[in-house]
Parts: structure tokens; sequence; C-alpha cells
């Protein structure tokens, strides 16, 4: 998809050349700089009942009178912020999918700013709108014949417009990366699968890949990790992805993603009823490429690195069993009392592995607890943090990206459930505040090590039912918060 700018005065609306030209009504009222036919077109539709100006609402109209492009939609926003403007954006585009557009020309019905935020949401909302999951369905057929947007502002405002074009295209990229990878079956998406991809982004984006195979994590005692995949024939491979934008004496960001390319439970087995979707368990992971993929992209003057524990977790006369301890990275050992809390185990030595990089911050990104959904839904990810200063980041990369996250607890009290009398911790706590005792276990690992943020994405990083796909969550939020560390 093509996404370009265009400079024009809202009276010049009218004259404008395209296929569909989207106006976004900013206010509860219409604005009088859109005078001429357009504007005639908007009262006019106001004034017989056939729109209202309350956010969500839009009406489609087919060559209206004196305006070149034979289709029109206003999409009432009701605010002027980006976060409206995308909403908007998506309701118009629902109208025009359906039909035979290619160049979509999309902007205010009115004066309003447009900001880089609203350009990079715009092309968010083109992306997601068109994207078609192929791979396994080639007879899929296309989402629409939108294949060009342009954005259309003031002089003033063109040259933000063309900084957040180019953020929104190396975001959706990685977003559609995210996606691609996760929607994926587990008998496509491997642990080898998911090197390859790492591999694969390397070569295209000039990073440094390194995969290491069940013998090299044996040499570095990941027992935790190791121990999750025994039961599996599909060998584990452990990713470092790195990206060099800075000189080598600068701290780098790490990213940790959970890479379990599916989720039985293992012996621990998990219900029948939608386990078809633990194959979204490597969401974590995915949200780690898709971040590189954006941020080699932008090229910004900062190091990052994204380490991937992958494998399966299976169950098998060679599986973990409920009860056996095993040894983590740290030295710390682990009963494993139930096998289907496996994610915590492969994120704790990726966590101390990632020890080696002496980062300024690491974050951890996992479809960690169905406690978390139950928590928080599918709009926020759990964001659970000790670190003020990172929490703040975080949620400001969250606005920014509009990919919301919400801060949860982690007071030391939440620790108690961990205990084992057999080892150093249990992998289980008590079922109360499970998403939290999760990150918990996963503190004890990164405490007095580095700033650490995890994030649990079991609500967002897909959706089930009809739409059943990855979202490509939480690529926007990483971006902006990788983004925000620039020096
Ligand atoms: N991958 C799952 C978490 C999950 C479950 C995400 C459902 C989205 C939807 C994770 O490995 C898991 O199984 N967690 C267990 C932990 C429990 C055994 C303490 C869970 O949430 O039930
Ligand atoms: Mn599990
Ligand atoms: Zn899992």
């Amino acid at each position: 998809m093509d996404f370009r700018h265009q400079v024009a005065s809202p009276e010049s609306l009218a004259g404008l050349a395209c296929d569909a030209l989207v106006l976004v009504v900013a206010g509860e009222s219409v604005d009088p700089s859109l005078d001429g036919p357009l504007g005639a077109a908007l009262n006019d539709a106001i004034a017989h009942g056939d729109l209202t100006l309350k956010a969500g609402k839009s009406i489609y109209l087919h060559r209206p009178a004196g305006v070149r492009a034979p289709r029109v939609v206003f999409a009432v926003a009701g605010a002027t912020t980006a976060k409206a403007f995308k909403s908007a954006l998506r309701a118009a585009l629902g109208h025009l999918k359906k039909l035979g557009a290619k160049h979509v020309a999309a902007g205010w019905a009115g004066a309003s700013e447009l900001s880089d935020a609203h350009a990079e949401a715009a092309v968010i909302a083109a992306r997601e709108a068109t994207y078609v999951y192929r791979h396994t369905k080639p007879s899929a057929p296309a989402a629409s014949a939108i294949a060009k947007l342009t954005v259309v502002c003031v002089k003033a405002d063109a040259k933000a417009v063309q900084q957040g074009l180019a953020r929104g295209q190396a975001i959706a990229a990685g977003v559609a990366l995210a996606r691609e990878c996760a929607n994926r079956p587990a008998n496509h998406c491997t642990p080898s699968y998911l090197a390859d991809q790492a591999k694969k982004l390397a070569k295209e984006h000039t990073l440094k890949v390194e995969v290491l195979d069940r013998k090299a994590c044996e040499k570095l005692g990941m027992g935790s990790f190791l121990a999750v995949s025994q039961g599996s024939e599909e060998p584990p491979r452990f990713i470092i992805v790195r990206y060099e934008g800075a000189p080598k004496s600068q701290a780098p960001i790490v990213l940790v993603g959970k890479g379990i390319t599916f989720d039985t439970g293992g012996i621990s087995l998990k219900p029948g009823g939608e386990m078809d979707e633990m194959k979204f368990d490597m969401g974590g992971a995915a949200s780690v490429l898709g971040t590189l993929r954006a941020v080699a992209e932008l090229k910004p003057r900062l190091n990052l690195v994204g380490v991937i524990p992958a494998c399966e977790n299976m169950p098998d006369g060679r599986a973990v069993k409920p009860g056996d301890v095993v040894k983590s990275m740290s030295g710390q050992t682990i009963e494993i009392l139930n096998t289907d809390a496996e994610g915590r185990l492969i994120l704790c030595d990726a966590l101390t592995y990632a020890e080696r990089f002496k980062p300024s911050v690491v974050v951890d990104i996992a479809t960690l607890t169905g406690a978390c959904v139950v928590a928080l839904g599918h709009h926020h990810s759990g964001l659970f943090t000790a670190d003020d200063a990172v929490a703040a980041q975080m949620h400001a990369a969250s606005l920014a990206g509009l990919d919301p996250c919400w801060r949860m607890p982690l007071d030391e009290e939440y620790d108690e459930g961990l205990k084992s009398n057999f080892a150093d911790m249990a992998n289980i706590g008590s079922r109360a505040g499970g998403a939290i005792t999760a990150a918990m276990f996963l503190r004890r690992f990164t405490k007095g090590k580095y700033p650490w943020a995890h994030l649990d994405i079991a609500g967002t990083a897909w959706k089930s039912g009809a739409d059943k796909g990855s979202t490509g969550r939480p690529v926007p939020l990483l971006t902006h918060f990788v983004l925000g560390h620039q020096g």
C-alpha cells in the first residue's frame, strides 16, 4: 500500500483528485472553513437527519454535486485526538472497503491540526483494514481494492504529517510481520520457523542474529527452558537479534518475547475447547520481531536486543512432570507444580541470559496468564514493573501508539504463594491474582539486575470468534517505548 501526503486548504477539497474522499468531522458542529459543495452536502445530511455529529457516526455519499471525488464519506470523530481520528477513519474504511475505490484521500472536514500522531494512526488504520491472512488460505479474497492513501493537510502540518507517515509505515510493517507469524498454525510456525524468520529479518535489515540450539542452551545451564521443550519432537531454539544504531558503549534495551509455538499445557493438559488458539502463544516473540522490524526501518540512535526462547509445550513420555524440580540458568531451583505454567519457565532463563547485555532496561512480553484476561479483558495489556520511571515511559508509549496497557501491582506480599518445600520456588501460586504471581515469579530473576517491566498480552495479542486472528499488539507500544530512548 502506498502512503502520501498532500497539501490542500479546506476550500480546495472539493477539487481533489481521488477515488474516495474521507472527511473526518472533529467537533459537534460543522467547521465553517468547509464551505462550498462539501460543506453544503454535510449540512444537508445533518439537516435531513441522515447524520448526527456523534463520535462513531458516518455517512457515505455517492457523487455529491460539485465534488470531483466520486465517493465521499463523512465520519464523525467527536474530538481532535489521534485516537478519535483513527476510530473515525476505521468507520469510513468500513464503507469503502466493499467498494471499488483504489485511491483514498483522508483529512479533517475543516481546519483542525493534523499532527504526526494522526498521520501515523491513519496508516495503521488503513493497513489494519486491508490485511488478509493468506499463507495457508491462498483463496482468501482481498479485503478491499484500496491501494493508496493520501493524507490531506494544510501546509503548516505537512512536515509533521510526513514524519507520522514514515513512523506509521514502519510500525504497520512490524505489526504485519507479527500478525503473519502468529497467525500461522503451529505445524508451520515452529521454533525453527521463528529462528528462520529472525535470520530473514536480520538479512533484510542488517541486524545481527544468533540462534542457539539445545546443546548450546544446555551449556549455558538453561535447565528451566529446556524442561519445557523436552516433551516435544520440535527442537528448541533460543534466538538473539541485535540492532546497533549507537556505539557499543551505549547500554541496549532488551526485549524478551515468549515463543511457545504451541501450548498444550504439557502433562497438566489443557481442556480441548479453543486449544487451537494456543498457536498464538508465541505472540510475545512475534511482537519482538515486529518491533525490531519497525526499529530497523526507522534507524534511531540506540541499541536494541531481541531475545526469544522458542519451543513447544507438549505431553510425552519424556515430558516434564508435575513435581519435577529443575535448575534455572540463574542457579535457582524451581518445582514445576503445573506444567501449563510454562511461559515463566522459558522466560526466566531468557531474563538471566539478558544480564550479559548490561541492559538499560529489559521488557518481557508474554501471553502469560488467563488471569490477566479475566482482570483486564481484551483492551489493555497488563503492565508490571516496580520501576515508576519505566512505568511512566510505558504508559506514555501506550498512549502514543494507541496501544493501551494498564499498570498492575507487584507488591512483595504477592510473592508468598511461590514457596516450595522442594525447591527455591514453585512455578505457580494460588489462583487468586494469577497474573501478579506470574509476574512475581519473573521478578525473582530480574530484581537487582536491571530495570525491568513485564507485559502480559494474553488478552490483547489475538482475537477469538469470527475475527479470530493475531492483532500484532503490542508492536506499536514497544516501538514507541524504544523510540523514546533515543539519545
Ligand atoms: N499461554 C497460557 C496463558 C493463556 C491462557 C493465554 C489462555 C491466553 C488464554 C499460559 O501458558 C498458561 O497456560 N497459563 C496458565 C497458568 C496457570 C497454570 C497458573 C493459566 O493462565 O491458566
Ligand atoms: Mn501454559
Ligand atoms: Zn503458554
